[in-house]
This record gives structure tokens, sequence and C-alpha cells, in this order.
């Protein structure tokens, strides 16, 4: 199938880089809403050209809704509510603004919402707003159910802000789906939110992996017009990385990728250290970024500091927390061929391979992690997401079967 207009339409409209959801996903994702919709190949792209909601559902096929409650670590998320409840502290009777785009399903702007509940800070206090390209996916975040799968990082907030519905899934409680306003948005488009007052907190993770340069530069021009004076952004520290310049620069624990505007300086271009930022030593990281156990993110390559194999994994594994993840990718392929590799270095390779936008060599490498160590958790839990996201639900149930037969302490 000829897919090359297409693709040049997809950079223009939303500033995607097809290549970097893996080779084929353009492809099966047209396959699919061709199968959907009983059209044929060439009535279809003359179709999607002209019909907006097509578009919209053909773009929820293809970008990746990946997303998941307090990714990036609780610590992140609490460290956002306390420096909201200090902003209030400082500026009584007004309200913090905040905004998450993308939301995707929701997961992202509830897990704030819910970590300011535990800050105690009043809902009469901040507004939320989730912001996201694909209309399908922001049905998900309103419907606000979700899979078990969905709180698999640190804690699981269940017990107290959701209930089981009869589905088997969670729904949160309407107390935090009404804080929250959903809405359809184009980041990368010159009018996106054009009628908005400034927010006082962005929110932009796991977005800028999956734009070209051109992409990027308009999404950031929009978020510099978004954030007022004195707000934050906050991108994940991989992404932060690929801003080559700009009006921003970090605050606060380089793990977390929050940034304020500079004053006087120029550009974000690393100094030292991923953001411009002097690196603190490694024993001095600041709790979340050792704690947080983000391994299942795609893009914040904060890895868990277990014991390492041996100490080429470790530096690696600190090369990719520092952001460094084109040394990390080769020490990580030298430490391969030179050593007998095991399913840690596979899966280490193959979290790399994500926070590049890899996808198919990070399928790979999972795939030789899991050949030599069936129940390696960190590489199942990694495949059984990428599996979902071509749609090949088989085998992604597979593998959570042999997940939680993990978990029961039988390792299969
Ligand atoms: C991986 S999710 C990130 C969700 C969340 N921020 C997180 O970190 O978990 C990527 C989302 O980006 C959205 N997206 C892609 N391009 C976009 C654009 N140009 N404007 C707004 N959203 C976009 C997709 O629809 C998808 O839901």
């Amino acid at each position: 199938m000829n897919l090359t207009a297409l693709e040049q339409q997809i950079r223009e409209r939303i500033g995607l880089d097809v290549a970097s959801i893996g080779a084929s996903a353009l492809d099966r994702a047209v396959q699919r809403r061709i199968l959907a919709l009983g059209l044929t190949e060439g009535d279809y792209l003359r179709f999607v050209e002209r019909d907006a909601t097509e578009w919209s559902s053909l773009v929820g096929e293809l970008v990746v809704p990946e997303s998941w409650f307090f990714r990036g670590g609780v610590d992140f998320f609490q460290y956002l509510a306390r420096w909201v409840r200090n902003r209030l502290n400082e500026s009584k009777g007004t309200v913090i603004r905040v905004l998450s785009v993308p939301c995707s399903t929701g997961e992202e702007p509830y897990s704030l919402a819910l970590a300011l509940d535990q800050e105690g800070i009043p809902a009469s206090r901040w507004q939320i707003d989730g912001v996201d390209l694909a209309r399908e996916h922001l049905l998900r975040a309103v419907e606000g159910r979700y899979s078990s799968f969905s709180f698999r990082e640190a804690l699981d907030p269940r017990p107290k802000s959701f209930h089981l519905a009869d589905d088997g899934r969670w729904e949160l409680h309407p107390q935090y789906r009404e804080r929250v306003r959903f809405r359809t948005g184009n980041l990368v488009d010159p009018g996106f939110l054009v009628a908005e007052p400034p927010y006082n907190l962005i929110l932009c993770r796991n977005l800028f992996i999956y734009l070209t340069s051109d992409g990027r530069t308009r999404a950031l021009a929009n978020i510099e017009r978004l954030l007022a004076p004195d707000g934050r952004l906050c991108l994940t520290a991989s992404e932060a990385d690929r801003l080559a310049g700009g009006p921003f620069v970090s605050d606060g624990p380089v793990s977390l990728a929050l940034f304020q505007r500079s004053r006087g300086e120029k550009t974000l271009a690393p100094r030292s250290g991923v953001l411009g930022l002097p690196r603190k030593p490694s024993g001095s990281q600041p709790r979340a970024a050792s704690r947080s156990g983000v391994t299942r993110s795609y893009t914040h390559v904060s890895l868990p500091h277990a014991a390492p194999v041996c100490d080429s994994i470790g530096e690696t594994r600190r090369l990719a927390d520092a952001g460094n993840l084109d040394a990390a990718r080769t020490l990580c392929l030298k430490t391969i061929a030179s050593e007998t590799p095991t399913a840690n270095h596979f899966s280490l390779l193959g979290i790399i391979h994500l926070a590049t936008g890899a996808t198919d060599d990070a399928t790979e490498a999972f795939r030789k992690a899991l050949y030599l160590e069936p129940g390696h958790a960190e590489a199942l839990t990694h495949m059984i997401v990428l599996c979902e996201q071509r749609g090949d639900g088989d085998q992604a149930a597979g593998l959570r079967r042999r997940l939680s037969r993990l978990k029961l302490g039988a390792v299969s």
C-alpha cells in the first residue's frame, strides 16, 4: 500500500514522525480502519483526507495511547502537588490552572487530581484541563474506567478512589472525574487553545519523542504562549534532552524534568547533565529518582536500581538515567557483544530502544530477554504493552497470565 501522501499529511497536520512508532504502524492502522469501514484502499485514502471524524479515528489507531496512573512515580505527582500548595500559599485567593497535554485516556490528569486531593488542597483552588488529539482516547478518559494494568506503577489508589464496575474494571469516583475537563486539541496547531488564559503548570509528557523536529518546535511555541510567566513546564527527562534550545531552564530535581522560563538565559542546551544543570552525584539523587521504579515508562528512562549484574550494566543504566541514550545504547550493545548476555542486558536494551522510539528493535530485545528468562518481569511488562499496541491481544493475554503466575510465586 502506498501511504507516502498520507504519511506526509500526518507529519504536517499533527507533527508526528511516523517512523517513531514503528515502520509498519501506519500500514496496520490503515488496514484496521479499512476493515472497520468495509472500504477499498483507494476509497479509504480519499475518504480520510476529507472527513475530520475519520481522521480522528485513524489518529486514535495510530498514536500510542499508552498511559497509566502515577506514571513516572508517586513521588513525582506528590512533588507537583506540593508545588501547587506552595504556590497557593504564596498567592491567596487564586486558582491554579493545570494543562495535561497530551492526556491520552486520562490517567495523567487524574493522577494529579488524586495527588492534589491527598495533599489536602480543596478542589475549588485548582482546575485541570486534559487535552488530546484523539477523540477516542478522550471518550475513555471521560468514562474513567480502567483495567488493573493501569495501576501497574507504585501506589495503588484503587481502594479509596475507585469502585469495581460490573465489567471488572475500576471506575474512578465521580468526585474526581468531574474535576478534570477534557477536550480535543492538536498541540502542534498554531490555534491550539487560543482562547485560554495562561496555565500555571503544563504537563507535556511522552509526546515529544513521537514528533518531528518541526512538530516539536510548533508544540513548544504553543506551550510558551500558554504558560504563565512564573509557571512550570513538565516533560520527561529523556524528552527534555531533545529540545535543542529554547526559552526554558530546568527547575528542581533533574529527574523530574520540570522547567521554568529562563530569566535572560536563551537556551536549555546542556551545560552539564541532561538539562544544563550540574549533575548530582548518583548517591544524592532525590528519592523520586531511585524509588519511582519507572521501568515501565517508555520514555522516562529512570531505571530501577536493582543490584547491577555487572559494572557495564550499572554504567548503561546511569547513562540512560542521565538521558544520554545514544551512549547507553552503544555501551549496552558492546556489552552484549563482548560478554555472555543475560535477560537483564536485553531488557535494558529494550527500554533504551523504547525511549528512542525504536519500537521494533525494542520488541526484538524484549523477545530475546524472554527467550533467556521467560519469567523476566520487566521484559514481560513491556512486551505486554507492545503486543497491545500492535493489536495482538492474544499474545498480550498469554504474557499477562505468565506475569500473574509470577506474582503468585509460580515462575514459569
Ligand atoms: C503516550 S500518550 C502520553 C499520555 C500521557 N501524557 C503520559 O505520559 O502517560 C501519547 C498521546 O499523544 C496524543 N497526541 C499525539 N499527537 C498529538 C498532538 N499533536 N496533539 C495532542 N495530542 C497528541 C495521542 O493521541 C496519545 O494519546
